[in-house]
């Protein structure tokens, strides 16, 4: 298996396609015309077998404000593999090689929102319960700000030496 790092001005529109069917096929609830869900990421990693597209994940870099305190975080979107690659460590080894990445690069968290925690616990995240506020987005239109008790639907994994505080959330953007 190969990961490949795309910045997403580089994604060119077969590459869309392929990316928007692999998302299709794994979120068939979320099913759209585009390969993004919501708003397009910063870039994405991009897993291959036998030069087949069989995962992918998009990426935000963003600063969040948590209380006081301002972090630089990855925000992981639409993390996805292929049905029929499931369960051979192609989504452990994507989020590894972005914890490596987010710890080369001075990033203080990932962050992510997910209702089954179990790829995510296994991999170092872990739950937060918090006051969120976010930028509310639907079909390319906001519709204002969000602010509302989150319980146990964020993960963070601490990539940098700062400590998360239990604090209200400022996504500062749309909500991954
Ligand atoms: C979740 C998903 C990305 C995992 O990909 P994968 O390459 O099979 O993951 P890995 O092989 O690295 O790890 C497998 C582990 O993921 C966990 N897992 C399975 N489905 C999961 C899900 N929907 N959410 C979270 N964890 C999940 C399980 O713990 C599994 O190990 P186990 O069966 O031994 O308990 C894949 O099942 C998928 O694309 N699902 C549909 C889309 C989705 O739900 N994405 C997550 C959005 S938050």
């Amino acid at each position: 298996m190969q990961i490949e790092e795309k910045i997403e001005y580089d994604i060119n529109p077969q590459l869309h396609d392929e990316i928007t069917r692999l998302r299709n096929d794994c979120f068939p609830e979320h099913s759209t015309n585009r390969s993004y869900f919501k708003q397009l990421p910063h870039f994405r990693f991009l897993a291959y077998e036998e030069g087949l597209l069989v995962g992918q994940m998009g990426i935000d870099h963003r600063v969040i404000s948590v209380g006081e305190s301002v972090f630089s975080i990855f925000g992981v979107i639409d993390l996805c593999v292929s049905s029929s690659y499931r369960n051979r460590g192609i989504a452990t080894a994507l989020l590894e090689q972005l914890s490596a990445l987010a710890r080369e690069k001075g990033i203080d968290f990932l962050f992510l929102v997910a209702d089954d925690y179990r790829l995510y616990e296994k991999n170092g995240f872990q739950p937060v319960s918090t006051s969120l506020t976010w930028l509310r987005i639907d079909e390319h239109k906001n519709y204002g700000v969000g602010m509302e008790r989150i319980e146990n639907e964020l993960m963070i994994k601490q990539t940098g030496k700062k400590v998360w505080p239990d604090e209200p959330v400022d996504l500062l953007g749309y909500l991954f």
